[in-house]
């Protein structure tokens, strides 16, 4: 044993985005992938790794794939225990379900707590980087970034900035203790390990224009973190946004015209887009994450995702947990060709497996360290087994193709198809 493992299966990595030109034609398929000290070192066939790695660790997989671990590109941690909640839509939803439950999180225990059983619930489903939203407590970022530093995992997190008196009592900070919670929390996480830090103002309508500006400043001074929020998920959100900034041109406007706009910006649903925000989104590279599990269960609409990936759109996948109905970025790859069935485009099977590991990781500004089995690469990988249910396993017995057997594993499963976790080389699950 000399610390090198070298994975046997079918190791799926991307050339270039599925996006650009013949789907298939993006993808590499290789016998074998060899890992040392949590990162990739190379791939190819197993025999020539196992000659220029002698006395490595050999792990067969047989014919299972072996691919970058999921990316989910948005989520919400603390809502980890009202997933699923019926009946509501956004503001509703937001009211009713999630402001209560992020309440709980002033106790740094019950933090912990779901800190804990969120990373164990994405593990399980085969994600390994999450970019989440905490609550305004400072002891949830806290909890999330001390539970992933634990498990040697890339995270990104933030502080959730609400001061305005939409938000309910309990639930609001201020322009001023944003600033300085935020700014504190990027000096202890930003950086460490594998921790990264998203300035998080939660959205322009529990804002005032005065933390909006505040946290702009706090974003120009650390312009090396991202900057999450959300856009346009429903349509009678962006009226009432129109109607706390009536100088807003748009939606994307109130972040615009507080330096909340910029190429490191993670813009969540962004499903209702003017031409003037499509242009400014492509311009400035900012990014927007298709959330679709939770376009769906919101009823908030169908993203564009043909038109805003042929105008060059910087694009990632996430689940939106818990606005989402599923931990699964399996899941959220069905849901997502499902919308684009419903929008006249059905996405191929490299393409969704390309959104949800490599696209996500680009539009976290990650791709050069996450979401592709390359040499040189962070050693997070999930390995799937094509055949986890005896529903799954008749579909793959007949598939012809790679493709076909991975598509029916994308629609069809769950964690049962999750055999293998690795975050930083070590087995997660
Ligand atoms: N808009 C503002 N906050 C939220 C949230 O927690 N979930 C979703 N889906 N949309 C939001
Ligand atoms: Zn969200």
């Amino acid at each position: 044993m000399n610390g090198t493992t070298i994975l046997r299966g079918q190791v799926l990595g991307f050339a270039r985005s599925p996006f650009d030109g013949d789907p298939e034609g993006a993808a590499r398929v290789d016998e074998a992938v060899a890992i040392a000290g949590g990162r990739i070192l190379a791939t190819g066939s197993a025999e020539a790794l196992a000659r220029a790695h002698p006395g490595a660790e050999i792990v067969d997989h047989g014919d299972k794939v072996i691919l970058a671990g999921f990316v989910d590109a948005h989520a919400h941690y603390p809502q980890t225990a009202i997933i699923a909640s019926w009946g509501k839509r956004l503001i509703d939803w937001l009211n009713s379900y999630t402001f209560p439950e992020e309440m709980r999180f002033a106790d740094p225990a019950y933090a912990g707590t779901i800190a804990a059983r969120y990373l164990d619930l994405t593990a399980a489903h085969g994600t390994t980087t999450v970019c989440s939203y905490c609550t305004i407590h400072p002891e949830s970022v806290e909890a999330l970034f001390s539970e992933a530093q634990r498990r040697g995992q890339r995270i990104v997190a933030g502080k959730t900035c609400m001061d305005r008196d939409t938000a309910p009592e309990g639930l609001r900070d201020t322009a001023q203790s944003a600033y300085d919670d935020s700014r504190a929390l990027i000096g202890r996480w930003h950086g460490v390990d594998r921790l990264n830090y998203a300035i998080t103002p939660r959205f322009s309508p529990t804002s005032t224009p005065e933390q909006l500006e505040a946290l702009g400043s706090l974003w120009a001074e650390h312009s090396d973190c991202l900057m999450q929020t959300h856009l346009s998920e429903q349509t009678d959100e962006i009226e009432w946004v129109l109607g706390l900034y009536p100088q807003a041109r748009d939606y994307l406007d109130t972040y615009e015209a507080y330096g909340l706009l910029g190429e490191r910006g993670l813009y969540g649903h962004a499903i209702h887009l003017e031409p003037r925000e499509r242009d400014r989104l492509r311009e400035t590279g900012a990014a927007l994450v298709h959330c679709p599990t939770s376009n769906t269960f919101i009823g908030s609409g169908l993203f564009d995702m043909n038109g805003l990936m042929a105008e060059g759109q910087r694009i990632g996948l996430a689940t939106d947990t818990g606005g989402g109905s599923s931990f699964s970025m399996l899941r959220t790859m069905a849901a997502a060709y499902e919308i684009g069935q419903l929008r006249g485009r059905p996405l191929h099977a490299a393409e969704l497996l390309w959104l949800a590991t490599a696209g996500s990781a680009a539009a976290l500004h990650m791709g050069d360290r996450i979401g592709n089995i390359a040499h040189g690469m962070e050693a997070d990988l999930v390995v799937l087994d094509l055949a986890s249910t005896p529903a799954i396993a008749q579909r793959t017995a007949r598939a012809e193709t790679l493709w076909e057997a991975l598509f029916a594993t994308i629609m069809m499963g769950d964690d049962r198809a999750i055999a293998e976790v690795r975050i930083a080389g070590r087995k997660a699950v």
